[in-house]
């Protein structure tokens, strides 16, 4: 009897949970990517499928990323090759008036895109040099970014209600002009984006708070889920109703901004309310 029970207990403890893991992990090896062997143990065993889990995690999430971002980009070249194609035809049938109207067009989706990749190859170098991101810095006064990325807004959205409001006698950031205006840029493009109703408006703050300065853009549009707030900052990621493609992007903007800013010894955090708005603030250190 003694020994009936021994077997049992061992089967109980040993082996059934060895073939759990076994089992999990054959199913991920045969490419069933939610496989999970979720065993509650503090031992060995535990600790093993534990990793184990944790390894599937990481996996999912690799390939969900590359998905997403091979699905944004493919997305994003479709409506340039289209007019294209419509250009071409076009001219091939001679009518060269209307092909040369829509090269106005054609030259606005071009530079997104050449924002794009410049946005994945910035992304991809970031990955790369890690910390050590060469900034090219200057020592600069905070309102000519913010007057720089004010005036790009306006030029890119004329219609759209857009105030700035920059402190006086800001003291001076040490920051590379370039990557940081394409913070900002992004944080607007973003406000703009997400606020579907043309007629909600955007602010672009920039004052001093304790030897910092301090970019505050808000805007009144979908806000973002709970849920996703710790994921925006994520390469690639981008919100439910982003993801429904009505706007362009590939889920870079952010992930490049927190990058950049914390490469400046500066700090990004975002608030929101889903259907209320967004409040995205940026803070790098001010030179003495
Ligand atoms: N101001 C905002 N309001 C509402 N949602 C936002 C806002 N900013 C970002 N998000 C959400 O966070 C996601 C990630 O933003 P991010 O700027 O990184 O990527 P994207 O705008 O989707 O694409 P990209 O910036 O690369 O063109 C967005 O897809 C969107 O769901
Ligand atoms: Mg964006």
């Amino acid at each position: 009897l003694i020994m009936v029970i021994g077997a049992l207990i061992t089967a109980r403890w040993i082996v059934q949970p060895i073939d759990r893991l076994s089992r999990t992990a054959r199913a991920l090896g045969a490419g069933e990517l939610s496989a999970r062997s979720r065993l509650a143990r503090s031992d060995e065993i535990g600790e093993l499928g534990y990793r184990i889990d944790e390894m599937a995690d990481r996996i999912e999430r690799l390939l969900v990323t590359e998905k997403e971002l091979l699905a944004n980009v493919a997305h994003e070249l479709r409506t340039p090759l289209t007019r294209i194609g419509v250009a071409l035809d076009l001219a091939g049938e001679g009518d060269s008036e209307a092909a040369r109207a829509s090269l106005a067009e054609i030259a606005i989706d071009i530079a997104e895109l050449e924002t794009i990749v410049d946005d994945i190859l910035t992304a991809m170098r970031f990955e790369v040099a890690s910390s050590e991101f060469p900034l090219k810095r200057a020592v600069l006064p905070p309102a000519e970014i913010a007057d720089a990325a004010a005036s790009r807004l306006r030029a890119r959205h004329p219609s759209r209600p857009f105030v700035t409001n920059v402190a006086r006698d800001l003291p001076a950031i040490h920051v590379d002009r370039v990557l940081f205006r394409r913070v900002i840029d992004n944080l607007l493009e973003n406000a703009h984006k997400y606020s579907p109703d043309g007629r909600a408006p955007l602010s672009l703050e920039v004052a001093c708070d304790a030897k910092r300065v301090v970019f505050e853009v808000r805007d009144k549009g979908i806000g973002i889920l709970t849920d996703d707030l710790p994921k925006v900052f994520t390469a690639f990621f981008r919100g439910d109703k982003s993801r429904s493609r009505e706007t362009g992007g590939v889920g870079l903007g952010l992930t490049l901004a927190k990058r950049i800013v914390e490469a400046h010894g500066g700090t990004i955090e975002i608030t929101s309310k889903p259907g209320e708005g967004t409040n995205v603030r940026v803070a790098v250190p001010a030179v003495d």
